[in-house]
C-alpha cells in the first residue's frame, strides 16, 4: 500500500473521475481533485466526496505550477477531457485545444515538478473500426473521430515522454462506462446526456419520452449494435491498481478496460425493462454514421498483469446500480 500518498486527480469533478476518487480515497490516498467544472459537479467534491479541490483548467500552466508547488503529489489521474464524439467532428479545435494541447500543458507541468507517474483515460474509440473482437491492446488504431484521435495522440505523446524524460504512464483504453457507485453516492450526469444506459434509465424515469435505437440491420444477432459495458467501480478499481503499478517502478504500459461481453441496445434495454418494472418506449431510427456494429475488448492483459478482478461483470448490476443513482438523482 502507498497509503497517505498525494494523487491528482484531473476531472474528479465527472462521472468515470469522481468514482477514481473514491476508489483512491477507500485505498488510502489524499487526492486533489482539479476540474474547471464546465462539466463536473462541485456538489459531488464537495459534499460527497469532501476532497481538496481546485477549480481550474489544465491549460492554466500557472496554476498548475501553483498546485504541483503545494502538494506533495506522487502520481496524476488524468480523466479531464471533453467527450462529446459528435461535437468533436463538428468542432474539432475545441477538442485538439483541451485534450491534447490540455494534456501537454499538465505534462510539462509535471516534469518541472518532477512527478513522473501518469494514468491516463483512453478510449477504445481509439481502435475505430475493428478487424474482429474481441480486440486486444495490439490491434491495429485508426480512430474515426477527432475525439479518437485527440486520445491516440496523448497516447504517442506519453511513449515520447518516457523515452526523452522517462515520465512512466499506464493508458487504460475504456471501452462503455456505465453504472454507479454501489453504495449509491455517486453515478452519471452528464448535461446533455448520450449514453445508452443513462437515457434508457431516464426514460424510465418519465424524463425523456422515449429512447432511440439507431440502426436495426447491423450484422449482429438482433440486428443493433453491440457494445462491452464496463461497471465504473471496476473501471476505478483498476486506476488505482495502475497508480500503484508505476508506483512500484512498473515501466509505461497500456491496458483495456472490458468485460469481453457484448450486450445489444435491445438486450440493454430490456434488461432494463425487466430491473425497473416501467415501460421504457424504444423508438428504431436509422444508422447514425460512424458507428461499428460491435465493440467488444479483451482485457486479458489487465486481468493478468495488474490482478484486476471485476466484481460487476454482469449487465444487471450495471444497470441496477445505474438505476439506484438514478432514482435519487432524477426522480
Ligand atoms: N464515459 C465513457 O464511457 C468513456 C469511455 C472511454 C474514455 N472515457 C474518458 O474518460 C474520461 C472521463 O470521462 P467521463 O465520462 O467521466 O466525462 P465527464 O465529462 O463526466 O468528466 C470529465 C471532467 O473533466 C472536466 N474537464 C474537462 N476538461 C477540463 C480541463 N481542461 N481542465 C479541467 N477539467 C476539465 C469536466 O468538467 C468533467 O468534470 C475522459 O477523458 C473520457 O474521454 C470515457
Amino acid at each position: 500500500m502507498a497509503s497517505g500518498k498525494t494523487v491528482l486527480v484531473t476531472g474528479g469533478a465527472g462521472y468515470i473521475g469522481s468514482h477514481g476518487v473514491l476508489a483512491l480515497q477507500q485505498a488510502g490516498y489524499s487526492v486533489v481533485v482539479l476540474d474547471n467544472l464546465v462539466y463536473g459537479h462541485r456538489d459531488i467534491v464537495e459534499n460527497v466526496l469532501k476532497v481538496e479541490f481546485v477549480q481550474g483548467d489544465t491549460n492554466d500552466r500557472a496554476l498548475l505550477n501553483d498546485v504541483f508547488a503545494h502538494y506533495p503529489i506522487a502520481g496524476v489521474m488524468h480523466f479531464a477531457a471533453y467527450t462529446y464524439v459528435g461535437e468533436s467532428v463538428t468542432e474539432p479545435a475545441k477538442f485538439y485545444r483541451n485534450n491534447v494541447v490540455g494534456t501537454l500543458t499538465l505534462l510539462e507541468a509535471m516534469l518541472a515538478a518532477g512527478v513522473k507517474h501518469f494514468v491516463f483515460s483512453s478510449t477504445c474509440a481509439t481502435y475505430g473500426v475493428p478487424k474482429s473482437v474481441p480486440i486486444p491492446e495490439d490491434h491495429p488504431q485508426a480512430p474515426i473521430s477527432p475525439y479518437g484521435m485527440t486520445k491516440l495522440m496523448v497516447e504517442h505523446i506519453l511513449t515520447d515522454f518516457d523515452k526523452a524524460y522517462g515520465l512512466k504512464s499506464v493508458c487504460f483504453r475504456y471501452f462503455n462506462a456505465a453504472g454507479a457507485d454501489p453504495g449509491g453516492r455517486l453515478g452519471e450526469d452528464h448535461q446533455p446526456e448520450t449514453h445508452l444506459i443513462p437515457l434508457v434509465l431516464l426514460t424510465a424515469l418519465g424524463k425523456r419520452q422515449s429512447v432511440s435505437i439507431f440502426g436495426t440491420d447491423y450484422p449482429t444477432p438482433d440486428g443493433t449494435c453491440v457494445r462491452d459495458y464496463i461497471h465504473v467501480h471496476d473501471l476505478a478499481q483498476a486506476h488505482v491498481l495502475g497508480l500503484q503499478y508505476l508506483l512500484d517502478g512498473g515501466e509505461t504500459t497500456t491496458f483495456n478496460l472490458g468485460n469481453g461481453n457484448g450486450f445489444s441496445v435491445k438486450q440493454v434495454i430490456d434488461a432494463a425493462r425487466q430491473i425497473t418494472g416501467r415501460e421504457i418506449l424504444a423508438v428504431e431510427c436509422d444508422r447514425r454514421p460512424g458507428d461499428p456494429p460491435a465493440l467488444v475488448g479483451s482485457s486479458e492483459k489487465a486481468i493478468a498483469q495488474l490482478g484486476w478482478r471485476p466484481l460487476y461483470p454482469d449487465i444487471e448490476s450495471i444497470i441496477a446500480h445505474a438505476w439506484n443513482w438514478h432514482q435519487q438523482r432524477h426522480g
